[in-house]
């Protein structure tokens, strides 16, 4: 094999024969800088130590600036929270404690929530109502009482009596009733109140009645549509329950007023009335208010007879840790007059909470709240009046139902259904989602705008436990498994009627 020479190149040549060409002057070599990030191979480094693997890992490398991986990944930059309030479980992601404290969250500028309001969604049987509990005990540490606002399984009723608490319990035949038009403490002192103070708490109340009678006349049916409740049915029914409680006449002292008052006045109409709703005669005005009086009708001798139609019988201690309206004895009227009495429960809340002192805090709990909200766009407008209330009272509402799309009341998927829902979930600024089947994944990502990533959580990992949820805190989503104590598991153990089946 010949050897292939190199011959010389011209600057050799010339140098052989003593001539020397310039050179260009070189920089001096900067140093190298050390490499920040070494790519790894596939299998790791095969050195001892190095977990090389023989296989290759089925992951896949991504690269991306420090801007971009919290968009990509956004678990990995979720700042964590002050360590105050309820201690709920174990932050998967940091390792560390979950703590709750909506209100603390609220006045704390890092944290991005305006208003203290929970809403929990999860598939039947995953800890909702248990997270919910844990909850409300938790918070009793830092001087928060609790009211549910209608407990419908009855599964509250061992954390009262645990608390020391008897619940009331509501159900025809029952001595307990509620006056869903009762005036509340607003109604109080009202001869000694001034022209403005007057008119400004008579906005309040009579709104607060509109509400609700809008919420339940729109929750009954002609045929499969809801009735219809249109501004001349508000302008009949806000002055019949003026001339009720004397409002329109002036008095000083105003008198408590009931539905099935309301009814009657509709359906008995005074010279006053017929002429101060600009109607030519009480012929036009019964022939205009038909469906408005018989849908009373139907609530008055139907779902809240026996229950919300005659003066408030009970006797509710503000000052107790909890308190609770029991409802399952309504289960045979079928769901939706569960849902009217949590109709009538929101409202008369409401009206007791108007005039909360300062420092008086309180959880409303409003569980199972889908009963409420399927009864159509009118009953979801009540539910959120109610929750309106907290940003100013300083209450903490909180709603639990199945899935988001509950919100848009049941067969109604238009586009004012969906603004309406969009709107309700605005006033929660703190979300717990549980876990969900993969089919309500859409709308996780529709109604609440849920990245892939989240999705997937709520739909795998927070299938695989009870009490796992992502909480949304404002935009910032935390992986949390709610741990419950064995006394909490027993308080908050609903399973009795399945462990009696198997
Ligand atoms: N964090 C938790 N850890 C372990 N078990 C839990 C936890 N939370 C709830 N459970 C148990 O799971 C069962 C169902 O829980 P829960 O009643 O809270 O479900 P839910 O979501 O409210 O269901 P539903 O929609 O039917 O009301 C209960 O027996 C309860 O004891
Ligand atoms: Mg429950």
């Amino acid at each position: 094999m010949s050897k292939v020479r190199a011959g010389r190149d011209m600057t050799r040549l010339l140098h052989d024969f003593g001539h020397e060409l310039p050179r260009v002057p070189q920089p001096p070599a900067r140093p190298k800088e050390p490499r920040l990030f070494r790519h790894a191979p596939r299998r790791g480094t095969r050195r001892r130590g190095r977990g090389w693997a023989p296989a290759s890992a089925p992951v896949s490398s991504w690269r991306m600036t420090s801007d971009q991986a919290p968009a990509l990944w956004p678990f990995v930059a979720t700042p964590g929270l002050p360590a105050t309030g309820a201690q709920m479980g174990i932050d998967q992601l940091s390792g560390g404690s979950f703590f709750a404290d909506p209100l603390g969250w609220v006045l704390a500028d890092q944290v991005p929530v305006t208003n203290p309001n929970i809403f929990s969604f999860g598939k039947p049987g995953r800890g909702k109502s248990g997270t919910t509990k844990a909850f409300c005990l938790r918070m009793m540490d830092f001087g928060y009482r609790t009211l549910i606002c209608g407990d419908p399984k009855d599964e509250y009723e061992p954390l009262c009596r645990a608390l020391g608490v008897e619940p009331f319990a509501i159900g025809v035949g029952l001595p307990a009733r509620i006056n869903p038009l009762a005036f509340g403490p607003l109604g109080q002192g009202w001869t000694g109140l001034d022209a403005a103070e007057a008119q400004r708490r008579a906005a309040v109340v009579f709104g607060r009645w509109l509400t609700l009678v809008r919420g339940l006349v729109g929750s009954q049916r002609i045929g499969q549509a809801r009735v219809p409740f249109g501004p001349t049915d508000e302008v009949v029914v806000t002055n019949a329950l003026r001339q009720l409680t004397g409002y329109a006449q002036g008095q000083s002292q105003l008198a408590e007023t009931t539905i099935p008052a309301l009814w009657h006045l509709l359906d008995n109409p005074t010279n006053q009335l017929v002429a101060q709703c600009r109607y030519g005669s009480a012929r036009q005005f019964f022939d205009e208010t038909r469906t408005l009086r018989d849908a009373l009708g139907q609530l008055v001798s139907g779902a809240l007879a026996g229950l919300f139609d005659d003066r408030t019988t009970i006797e509710v201690d503000w000052d107790a840790p909890i308190q609770s309206l029991s409802l399952s004895r309504l289960d045979p009227l079928g769901d939706d007059a569960v849902g009217i009495a949590l109709t009538c429960l929101g409202s008369w809340s409401r009206g007791m909470r108007e005039l909360a002192q300062p420092g008086d805090l309180r959880i409303v709990v409003r569980d199972e709240s889908w009963k409420q909200l399927r009864l159509g766009t009118e009953a979801v407008k009540s539910f959120d009046a109610d929750l309106r209330l907290s940003r100013f009272g300083g209450d903490i509402q909180f709603a639990v139902a199945h899935k988001p799309s509950d919100l848009l009341g049941v067969g109604d998927a238009g586009s004012q259904a969906v603004a309406i829902a969009k709107d309700l979930l605005h006033l929660a600024d703190i979300k717990i989602l549980l876990g969900q089947d993969a089919a309500v994944g859409d709308e996780l990502e529709r109604l609440l705008g849920l990245g892939p990533i989240a999705r997937d959580l709520v739909t795998g990992w927070g299938m695989q436990g009870k009490g796992r949820a992502l909480w949304c805190v404002g935009e910032h989503p935390y992986k949390v498994a709610t741990v419950l104590h064995p006394l909490e598991a027993e308080l908050a153990y609903t399973n009795q009627n399945i462990d009696a089946a198997g």
